[in-house]
Formats: C-alpha cells, sequence, structure tokens
C-alpha cells in the first residue's frame, strides 16, 4: 500500500540556497498532513453540497443534513460509541475539553470536590478544570510523572481518596510519547467514584480507541491530528453523563423553544452544538476515519513502532543529546536537547534542510518544570514517514551539532 502517495504535500520541495530539499515533516504531533480524499471531501461539500443543516426544508439543505448526522454516526462507530447521539462535534479536542468543564463541571461540582489531572498534560487539559475549580471552589490534583516519563502511580489511591468527582488525562503524551494505562486508570477512578475524561488529542492516529473497552465517560479528540481537517473535532460522552449536563453555549439549534426571557433546551447531542456547525470539517474527519479504517490501525501501530524503534536507537547514538520520555509503552513522539545549542536554533538549523520539527514548551510548561528545562526539539512521526528520513534527520543533527561546536 503505497500510503505515502496518498498525500499531496508530502511531494513538496523547497528551494534554499539553490538545492532542492524535500520535506522532511516531522511535526506530527502538531498537526499531521492530509490525503487526498480528505482534501477532495471538503472541496465536494462546498462544490456540489453546501447548505446549512437541521435548517432548511429545500433539498440541498436536506442532503447536507443527511451527510452531516451520517458524519456522526460514522463518528461513533469508528470510536466504539453505545449510540451516535453520545457524539457532539466541537472545534477541537480544546472546546471539548471546555464544553466539557463548563457543561458537566458547573453543574455537578461543589466545593471541596477535587478533580484529578497529571502533571504531564497539554494547556488545553489543565487550564479549563483550572477555571472550573476557581467557578466551583473545587481543588486541583496531579499524579506525578516519573522520570522515565510514566505516571508515577504510587500515590493514586491516596490521591482518589481526596473526593475525587472527575479524573482526567492524556492518552498519550505530546511531549514525551508515553503511552497512559487508559483502562486501568478508568476503573481505579470510577472505583473511588470519579468519571473519567481522556484526552485523545494524541493518540487517535496511532491506535485504535474503543470506548466500551477504554471505559471513560468522556472523550475527546481532534479531526487535525488524525489526517483531518483543521478546526473539527469529537466529544464523546456517556449518555447517562449527557443527561447530566447544562447548555455549554447558547444559540440557534441547541433549542427547542424560545421565549422572549428564557428557553428550553433541545435534546443531546444538538444541546451541546449551539450555531452552525463546521459541516465540510465534519465531512473531512469522516473521511479521515475512512482513510484510517482503509490503511488499518494494525498497519499504522507496526510501521510507527519500527520508525520509533529506529528514531530512538539512533537519537540514542548522539553524545550530548538528551532525550526525554523513555516509556515502554510509548507513540512515535522524541522529545530531545542538544548540549549547548537552543532547541529554537536547532529547529531553525534542521529547517534550512527542509525537516519540520516542533521546539519549544509544547502548550506544557508544568511538564517543563518538573523536567527542569525551558524546552525540547521535538520529532513526531506518522505512518508516512520512513526510515531514510529518520536517517536524514540524523544526518542534518550532526551537522547542526557541529555548526554550534
Ligand atoms: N498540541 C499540539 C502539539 O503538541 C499543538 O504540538
Amino acid at each position: 500500500m503505497n500510503i505515502r502517495g496518498k498525500f499531496p504535500i508530502l511531494q513538496k520541495h523547497f528551494s534554499v540556497d539553490g538545492k532542492e530539499l524535500p520535506l522532511v515533516y516531522f511535526d506530527n504531533a502538531a498537526t499531521t498532513q492530509k490525503p487526498e480524499s480528505v482534501i477532495e471531501r471538503v472541496c465536494t461539500y462546498y462544490r456540489e453540497e453546501n447548505a446549512n443543516v437541521h435548517r432548511s426544508i429545500h433539498l440541498l439543505g436536506e442532503e447536507a443534513t443527511r451527510l452531516y448526522e451520517q458524519a456522526r454516526v460514522s463518528a461513533a462507530r469508528f470510536i466504539g460509541a453505545a449510540d451516535h447521539s453520545e457524539i457532539i462535534f466541537t472545534k477541537g479536542t480544546t472546546e471539548a475539553v471546555n464544553l466539557a468543564a463548563w457543561a458537566w463541571g458547573r453543574k455537578n461540582l461543589s466545593p471541596g470536590d477535587g478533580i484529578l489531572l497529571t502533571e504531564m498534560e497539554h494547556h488545553s487539559n489543565l487550564v479549563p478544570w483550572q477555571l472550573l475549580a476557581q467557578a466551583t471552589g473545587a481543588h486541583l490534583h496531579h499524579i506525578p510523572v516519573a522520570d522515565n516519563g510514566e505516571l508515577d502511580l504510587k500515590t493514586l489511591d491516596d490521591l482518589l481518596s481526596r473526593r475525587i468527582r472527575l479524573t482526567s488525562f492524556t492518552w498519550m503524551s505530546n511531549v514525551l510519547g508515553t503511552v497512559n494505562p487508559v483502562r486501568q486508570l478508568c476503573a481505579k477512578a470510577h472505583e473511588a467514584g470519579s468519571l473519567v475524561f481522556v484526552d485523545g488529542a494524541q493518540g487517535i492516529a496511532h491506535a485504535r480507541a474503543d470506548m466500551q473497552d477504554f471505559d471513560c465517560d468522556f472523550f475527546a479528540f481532534s479531526a487535525h491530528k488524525m489526517f483531518g481537517p483543521t478546526g473539527t473535532g469529537v466529544l464523546y460522552a456517556r449518555k447517562t453523563v449527557l443527561d447530566r449536563m447544562e447548555p455549554y453555549q447558547g444559540g440557534g439549534d441547541m433549542i427547542s423553544a424560545v421565549w422572549l426571557d428564557r428557553a428550553e433546551w433541545n435534546e443531546a447531542p444538538y444541546k451541546f452544538e449551539a450555531g452552525t456547525p463546521n459541516v465540510a470539517g465534519v465531512l473531512g474527519m469522516e473521511q479521515a476515519m475512512k482513510f484510517i479504517d482503509e490503511t488499518g490501525y494494525d498497519i499504522i501501530e507496526r510501521t510507527e513502532r519500527e520508525l520509533q524503534i529506529h528514531l530512538a536507537g539512533r537519537l540514542s547514538e548522539l553524545s550530548g543529546l538528551t532525550r526525554y520520555g523513555t516509556a515502554g509503552n510509548k507513540g512515535p513522539v522524541e522529545s530531545f536537547n542538544l548540549k549547548g545549542i537552543h532547541p529554537h536554533d536547532a529547529a531553525h538549523v534542521l529547517s534550512r534542510y527542509g525537516i519540520a520539527v516542533r521546539a519549544g514548551h509544547h502548550c506544557a510548561h508544568p511538564l517543563m518544570r518538573k523536567l527542569g528545562i525551558p524546552a525540547t526539539v521535538r520529532a513526531s512521526l506518522s505512518v508516512y514517514n520512513t526510515r531514510d528520513e529518520i536517517d536524514y534527520f540524523i544526518d542534518k543533527l550532526k551537522t547542526t551539532m557541529s555548526f554550534f561546536a
């Protein structure tokens, strides 16, 4: 299967200093590239199917509504939700966390209740809960990260004994690549009477998410990190939890009746989707799910594991390079620093060779503080990357190190 050939942008070359350089795209944790089928799906919607949904009774409007709702059924099937009404379309993972924090949290938390997070979270799975704690008087607690980048679960029972009502953690760390033990954490949190939110933003492109197997109460992901368009994502919420949630935003479509001084709510999931949704994005996301299904998570996992082992092995050859995150179960993400070279400088030099990596704090200030560093260089791979690209990258890392020596 020629997976790489399905991505037009991967044929791109840059002209730098008179040389033609191929794009080596190692910034997949920030956003993945899009296959032609996804690009085409978005274009087809605008070319042939564009109309508002849930409003217009003309033929085009009915067709757009049917396609949009069919995408909800596809999304439910993709993550093994029990029912398509458990799928709320959002702008992405960040909006999904904010939605859950606002719509569930404000109604269900009281002063002194606990929210359990981890030290490895992205800001999008920290700040919404901080806002919720400020609004409700709830307390925040954090599972520590051990030196190898895994969660240190020694204190978990103690933490869960602190009236925890909601536990939220990432499936896979965007900095360290650590894959967290979702089932174990969900089971433990439930035993302690806590609901569980799983941030699936980083994991979804790499492994199958199954809501029945995970047994979480909330799950969120963004289309753009799984080969789909930006500005679209999903919040899954278990039916029994949805019934205990207030609206998030007010506006069209989320109501059943409105008076001048009050309103009644539409049923879930529409109650949580105020305003005209990103229909093109949702259809593009559905196509991205098809792309993953056709490729197969088994192929994706096997290919990426081989690439990750190769990359980690080659990085370990370089003296003066410190790797962060050596968990036994990790995705294809490598964060590191080069002795005496600022990560931004390293990324800048690599960029002159056509290599795209991310340098910075990766929206994880608390984790950077824990590691005692301001930033890292991060290479994050996808199924379309190759061993040759990794070897080229290592070669150019060596050049970068000698450049600053
Ligand atoms: N969350 C994205 C990243 O880690 C933007 O790069």
